[in-house]
């Protein structure tokens, strides 16, 4: 019986940190967590493939048939984490706002990293509110989730400098190499219990 944390992933996309975060468990017999489950919101997520590839059990819970009952496809949503045995539940990609009453039932063990330096820019479109503030230096966050959006304790931020001429899309691909390189240092700490802030640059 492995005593690994068993870790689940929330994706809605391509799922970049997914592979990130499975890889750096995969690659390392040393690592205290191991994958569970990938879970999705969209049958159409790549990073459903790409979980598969690696032997990771996938799951998908459309939130579409739902409307705007977030409570009942939360109902659903929280069946496969339960099923896996989850200790640890990560955010990767995740484009559906949760309800606090979710987040209760995973705080403390639920993760989520965030395209900005929280607090700086919680909610969408980080990167195009960073060039308009002006900003010289911008990066990403690993915060615990709590009920209020992108507000839990941080746990790891990775800066990059902002150049003279980014474009939305420079910023956000400069960031996604260090959200690629933060996320999974920040896990592997979380899980041996190390909560002080890790900050890469
Ligand atoms: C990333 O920019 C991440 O910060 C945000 O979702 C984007 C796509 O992530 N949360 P991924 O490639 O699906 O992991």
């Amino acid at each position: 019986m492995s005593d690994k944390k068993r870790v689940a992933i929330l994706v809605s996309g391509g799922g970049s940190n997914m592979v990130s975060l499975v890889d750096s468990m995969l690659n390392d017999a040393d690592h205290p967590g191991q994958p569970c489950l990938v879970l999705s919101n969209n049958a159409d997520a790549g990073g459903l493939t790409k979980a598969a590839a690696r032997g990771v059990a996938t799951a998908v819970v459309d939130h579409r048939p739902f409307g705007k009952d977030r409570e009942a496809f939360e109902v659903e949503l929280v069946k496969p984490l339960l099923e896996a045995r989850a200790d640890v539940v990560c955010l990767a990609g995740f484009m559906r706002v949760l309800t606090a009453g979710f987040v209760r039932q995973f705080e403390g063990r639920m993760l989520n990293i965030h395209p900005s330096l929280l607090p700086k820019y919680k909610g969408l479109h980080t990167h195009a509110r960073a060039l308009e503030a002006g900003d010289e230096r911008h990066g990403c966050t690993v915060h615990e989730v709590t009920p209020l959006l992108d507000d839990g304790p941080i746990l790891g931020q990775a800066e990059v400098p902002v150049l003279p001429d980014d474009t939305p899309d420079d910023l956000a691909a400069r960031v996604l190499v260090q959200e690629h390189r933060l996320y999974p240092a920040v896990l592997a700490r979380y899980l041996r219990g190390e909560h002080d802030i890790l900050r890469l640059n």
